[in-house]
């Protein structure tokens, strides 16, 4: 059978669409290189006052966004809008509680008012340690779960109406294998890889991509408390990880630059695992 386009001839597939990969958003091609990959986008960072969540904001208002702040500390909010701001980004704080709908809807209502549209939504907040440690269900559920379903559907009328957009979850490796007692947020995170699976499917004629990523162990203060009763924890655990050492939050706010930008125009209700190998499995073959 004759093959329908010849490639070496430069013929494409219909599938092909040069916009699609090349349509940077600056007439002008000012700026535009591997430092402006979000040029003029905005973005809402949910629970962004520290560890992951601060490293997103600030990679992404490195590579050009606008960014929301969100979280339900203020002070630590508005410090990571200042680190973005004295090296010239441009950012807003907004204390909103996503486990709470109208908070997550007044969130979205003030970036709209302030920039017009929302390109990029990260989904990061967690409740805090102790409630993870204790399997505080109401707690895990209402924040990494329904926090991130209420930020979500209020976004997507937003994206419809810009065209599309890039929802990035923060789900876990706890949503993948099973690690030791704290069931409630495991499962909270199981049920964020499965939202973003599904809100993928149903947005995909939108132009709305969604994706999650699952962290691997990431020095961040959520460790604190944990270190408080056990100062040797992360050396304890980095021999779990083929790679010989846990992440940095910029690991993660890396691979969430992927994903909000254009370059992963092809990537949609895919999980993204950054965890320096751990469930890749880390057993030696005694041989
Ligand atoms: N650090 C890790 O080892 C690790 C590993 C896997 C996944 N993750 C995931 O990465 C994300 C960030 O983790 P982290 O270590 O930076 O956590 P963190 O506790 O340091 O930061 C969470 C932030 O969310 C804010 N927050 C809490 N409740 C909120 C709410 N209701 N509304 C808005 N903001 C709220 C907190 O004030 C805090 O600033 C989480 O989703 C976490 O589950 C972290």
């Amino acid at each position: 059978m004759k093959a329908k386009y010849d490639f070496s001839k430069g013929e494409r597939g219909k599938f092909y669409n040069p916009k699609a990969v090349f349509d940077i958003p600056n007439s002008e091609r000012k700026d535009v290189g591997p430092k402006m990959r979000l040029n003029n986008k905005i973005a809402i960072v949910t629970g962004a006052g520290r560890g992951i969540g601060k490293a997103v904001a600030l990679r992404f208002a490195e590579e050009g966004a606008k960014i929301i702040v969100d979280d339900v500390n203020d002070t630590n909010g508005t410090e990571t809008v200042a680190a973005i701001t004295n090296v010239g980004g441009e950012a807003m704080f907004v204390n909103a509680d996503v486990s709470n709908a109208a908070d997550a809807e007044g969130l979205i209502s003030e970036a709209v008012d302030a920039y017009g549209t929302v390109d990029i939504l990260v989904n990061n907040a967690i409740c805090s340690t102790a409630d993870v440690l204790n399997n505080n269900w109401e707690a895990n559920l209402a924040v990494a779960l329904r926090g991130t379903s209420h930020c979500s559907d209020t976004v997507i009328p937003v994206m419809q109406n810009g065209g599309g957009g890039s929802i990035i979850n923060i789900a876990s490796v706890n949503g993948l294998i099973g690690l030791q007692g704290i069931h409630a947020y495991s499962a909270a995170k199981g049920g964020v890889i499965a939202l973003t699976r599904s809100m993928a499917v149903a947005h995909g004629k939108d132009n709305i991509r969604v994706n999650c990523i699952c962290p691997g162990t990431i020095q961040t203060e959520v460790w604190e408390p944990m270190l408080e009763r056990n100062p040797q924890i992360l050396d304890e655990i980095t021999p779990w990880y083929p790679l010989g050492r846990i992440g940095q939050p910029v690991d993660i706010a890396n691979a969430a630059l992927f994903l909000a930008s254009d370059e992963a125009s092809f990537a949609t209700g895919a999980v993204f695992v950054i965890d320096g190998g751990l469930t890749a499995g880390n057993h030696q073959f005694p041989i």
